[in-house]
């Protein structure tokens, strides 16, 4: 039976491991617990085009647009013609989402879609509800929990397993395998303010580019534009389904921020994000005004208990404050269209890789219809696999490098600051003058502790981000390059 280790337990992986649960020796490696992952947090839902009204030609015509024609066409046709499919299959199976009363599934809508196309579950508890119904299916896999994924190991150029340490009794161990399938997410936690859980730290980019993988589009990080915010301090989420349900965007002057804006707060997340920020740097405070949402809390019952939870008077004033952050990365590890990475016998699936699917700004509820279609893809090419022979090898000590790394909260707020919604050529050049000083690409991921590797991984991804905005010529979707005004000719 071919031997399959999945690194990371959210929606790819664990869709994945169904797919071949059956035909292969799975095991799935995860940091914490299986449900830690950004997949339980997803809120709004996953769009498919599956009303009769709508047609996947518009649903890859709007992903196309968001993404700034920057997306690989052949991947949006694969997302759009595949994920239909495969939620009929979720829904066959008992998958429950949410139907309006007489029993027709309950369309909602978010920014940049033309038609109602976002399904949900639990209301806005899309992606808890859709991540758990996908582990309950699974009868045959081998659980590896409270497991940092460290390095990959690499004989003959080819993928042949990954190294991993268990968290409680500091075990090292190396797991071999036919693939080894990196779906760890993205990077939120690079910045200070992120819906990202908290394990998401760019471990799986960081593996797989020390390992020599090809990594694309890196510039194009999503920044949300509703995050809770209270005292400067993000508490998660505020799914955009709320605006598509009728909020607005408005500031403590009840001004409407995006009332000049074409498609005004359902404009593409990328032109929120960049009006609020504007706004907000003119000293405005940033508020979603819900007074246009009748049944909010049963609507929205996830958010209405994280209100709940943070006191905020949201049922008296109809406001809630919040503020852009970090959600999404648009770029990873570059695969082709079955999840295969310039490496052979490593896969990448889900956040963690680049597809192209996405372009330069990720259409909102896409990603949970990535993770389905990238791994169900990734499960027919592993199927197809010889079986690998892998030669014993010595372990060679390296010697140890004392880390000398920034303090995670140093990184965010540089990080913030200088790869954040708005950034320029001259701020990217200071970032990585500033990442320099550190030595991150000498380190030994098993000579670290949790926390470091966490650091040192992110240092990695903020060097690539950086990198690969100086390499871009222009803003493009969410990289968005504000140029230093020309010096002044005296004279
Ligand atoms: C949201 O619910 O606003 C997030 C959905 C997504 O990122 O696709």
């Amino acid at each position: 039976m071919r031997k399959v280790i999945i690194i990371g337990a959210g929606l790819a992986g664990c869709y994945l491991a169904t797919q071949l649960q059956d035909t292969c020796d799975v095991t799935i490696v995860t940091k914490k617990s299986p449900k830690d992952s950004n997949s339980m947090l997803a809120q709004g839902g996953i769009a498919a085009s599956l009303d009769p009204g709508d047609s996947p030609a518009e649903h890859a015509a709007d992903t196309l647009t968001a993404g700034q024609y920057h997306n690989k066409p052949a991947a949006v046709n694969q997302l759009v013609a595949t994920g239909p499919k495969l939620i009929q299959q979720l829904i066959k199976a008992g998958m429950a989402f949410d139907r309006q009363a007489d029993g027709q599934l309950d369309f909602g809508l978010e920014g940049a879609h033309s038609h109602h196309r976002v399904l949900h579950a639990n209301g806005d508890r899309t992606g808890a509800a859709l991540t758990s119904f996908v582990q309950s299916q699974l009868h045959r896999v081998q659980w590896q929990s409270n497991t940092t994924a460290l390095a990959l190991k690499v004989q003959d150029d080819v993928c042949v397993g990954i190294t991993v340490r268990n968290e409680r009794t500091g075990q090292l161990e190396t797991l071999t395998g036919d693939a080894v399938v990196l779906a760890t997410g993205g990077l939120g936690n690079l910045f200070p303010l992120t819906t990202n859980n908290q394990t998401i730290t760019g471990d799986g980019i960081a593996i797989a580019a020390r390992a020599g993988a090809a990594i694309s589009d890196m510039a194009f990080v999503q920044f949300h534009p509703t995050l809770l915010t209270l005292h400067g301090q993000c508490y998660g989420l505020i799914t955009e389904a709320i605006r598509g349900s009728g909020a607005i965007l408005v500031d403590e002057n009840n001004h409407r921020i995006m009332a000049n804006v074409a498609k005004r707060d359902l404009a593409p997340r990328d032109v929120v994000a960049r009006h609020l920020k504007a706004w907000q740097q003119q000293g405005h405070q940033l508020f979603l005004d819900i007074s246009a949402i009748p049944n909010f809390t049963q609507r929205f019952p996830g958010v209405t208990e994280n209100l709940d939870n943070h006191h905020v008077p949201f049922r008296t004033t109809n406001r809630i404050p919040i503020q852009p952050g970090a959600h999404f990365v648009m770029g990873g590890i570059t695969t082709d269209l079955s999840a295969q990475t310039s490496i052979p016998r490593l896969f990448a699936i889900g956040e963690v890789a680049c597809n192209g699917v996405h372009g330069a700004n990720r259409l909102a509820s896409n990603s949970l219809l990535d993770c389905l279609v990238s791994a169900e893809k990734a499960a027919e090419k592993i199927q197809a696999l010889q079986p690998l022979t892998i030669r014993p090898t010595a372990t060679t000590n390296k010697p140890a490098v004392k880390p000398i790394l920034p303090t995670l909260t140093d990184l965010q707020d540089k990080a913030w600051q200088y790869l954040g919604v708005v950034r320029t050529r001259t701020g990217l050049r200071t970032f990585l003058d500033w990442l320099a000083q550190f030595n991150y690409r000498q380190l030994t991921p098993e000579q670290l502790s949790d926390n470091e590797l966490a650091i040192a991984n992110l240092c990695l991804c903020a060097n690539l981000i950086a990198n690969a905005a100086l390499a871009e010529p222009k803003s493009l979707g969410a990289h968005y390059i504000k140029e230093p005004a020309a010096k002044k000719q005296v004279g």
